[in-house]
């Protein structure tokens, strides 16, 4: 069994790089996989995907796994993108979709790239994988490696979310709290792993998370038809997902798969407690500064030194899109009103987005009758903390006083 696979690149500047053995980072920066696309065109077409499986495996001939049959798989089913009318509405859109991603193995779309990263650990021999996460990444790794038989070794900020903590844990990971950021939890992995042997896969330091995320990409087009939508909205810490769909999008054009000739414009969504990207995006630079007191309630977003900024910011330009930040203060208030407004388990990260797009569709950024995807990248269950709610009490059966309680509430 083999992939088509053809080595993989420097994304910094070109160096090819074999792919028969554990890469890392090239110069310090990410690694790009390539492919025999001609090869793939030649061997697969849109109608052999439509019969196929609906998860993330149908797209197999574009992923760098050697031998499919033998990934450790938890059912990565293809994820729904919802319309979304009611929020469409309150936001002045009349073509809103949320593609949902807290369908994924443990509530998040780290899912993708992790179990991409973990079967071609396993493939080239690594036995212990460490991962600095700001959460969702660390309960992913630790569910695949239980599955592929590995060992998981997470770091994690002391105060990120309790159900991230709990749930890398409860999967059987070694976790460890770290006074500190992820880019400290960062260090810690790259200093030790002479010592402990562990195979870091963080963000974007080994290549095959972005080709998981890319899967993203993949589904969207074939959702709609292998058409894009005109706006994508993606909540960015890392940018792992921002990139991997760009590059699904390169692929795929490449392939001749996609109809329509524009690609979406992409909007690179962040907090102002935290946004290097938007702040090189805004000063017009390449490569980002870490803010001085990065903070967040979308944990997920607080990553102040992202190690393809680069990459994200090379994609959000090309595609004539932006970066921009969302008012921190908001976050909460949109979680909740996203999720109660659709049913959609919408997490403050997703918020982030949806903050965004208000103010472009005010700014007229955003035309109202445009194709607009939002990526929900999390399960609102996994933010207790943030979501905080305080609920009402009632007595017992017999001493409500039913009248005073509908005087309080209206009629249906
Ligand atoms: C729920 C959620 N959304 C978004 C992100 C940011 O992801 P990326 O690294 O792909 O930018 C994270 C990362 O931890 C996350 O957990």
């Amino acid at each position: 069994m083999a992939s088509f696979v053809t080595g993989l690149e420097s994304a910094l500047d070109g160096t090819r790089l074999p792919h028969d053995r554990l890469q890392t980072v090239h110069e310090g920066r990410p690694l790009w996989v390539r492919y025999d696309l001609d090869a793939i065109r030649a061997a697969v077409a849109p109608a052999d995907v439509a019969r196929r499986a609906p998860t993330l495996w149908r797209y197999a001939e574009l992923l760098p796994v050697e031998d499919v049959a033998a990934a450790p798989t938890l059912g990565e089913t293809t994820t729904p993108l919802l319309p979304c009318p009611r929020l469409g509405e309150q936001l002045g859109l009349a073509r809103l979709w949320i593609k949902d991603e807290s369908r994924l193995p443990t509530g998040s779309f780290k899912a993708r790239g992790l179990v991409m990263a973990v079967a071609r650990a396993r493939e080239l021999g690594a036995r212990r994988l460490a991962i600095p996460t700001a959460g969702n990444a660390g309960g992913a790794l630790a569910a695949y490696a239980a599955r592929a038989g590995l060992e998981a070794w997470v770091l994690m900020p002391a105060d990120t979310p309790v159900v991230n903590r709990v749930e890398a844990a409860a999967l059987g990971a070694r976790v460890f709290l770290v006074d500190g950021l992820i880019s400290d939890c960062g260090r810690l992995v790259r200093e030790g792993a002479g010592a402990m042997g562990w195979f870091d896969v963080s963000t974007l330091k080994e290549p095959y998370r972005i080709e998981g995320k890319k899967t993203m990409g993949l589904e969207l087009a074939e959702q709609l038809g292998w058409e894009l939508p005109d706006v994508i909205l993606y909540p960015t810490g890392g940018g792992t997902g921002l990139i991997g769909m760009w590059k699904a999008f390169a692929e795929l054009r490449e392939l001749g798969w996609l109809r329509g000739e524009g690609l979406p414009r992409m909007v690179a969504c962040q907090s102002e407690g935290c946004a290097p990207v938007v702040d090189a995006f805004e000063a017009g630079a390449r490569f980002s500064e870490p803010p001085a007191d990065p903070h967040t309630v979308a944990s997920g977003l607080r990553v102040p030194t992202p190690l393809g900024d680069f990459m994200i910011l090379d994609a959000v330009r090309a595609s004539g899109g932006r970066a921009c930040a969302a008012r921190e203060d908001r976050l909460t208030a949109w979680t909740r009103r996203a999720c109660a407004a659709e049913g959609i388990s919408v997490c403050p990260e997703t918020a982030a987005c949806l903050d965004v797009l208000e103010r472009l569709v005010e700014e007229g950024a955003v035309g109202r009758d445009e194709r607009v995807v939002v990526f929900n990248t999390g399960a609102m269950q996994k933010y207790v903390e943030a979501v905080d709610v305080e609920l009402p009490r009632l007595p017992r059966a017999g001493a409500v006083d039913w009248e005073a309680l509908r005087a309080a509430y209206g009629a249906p």
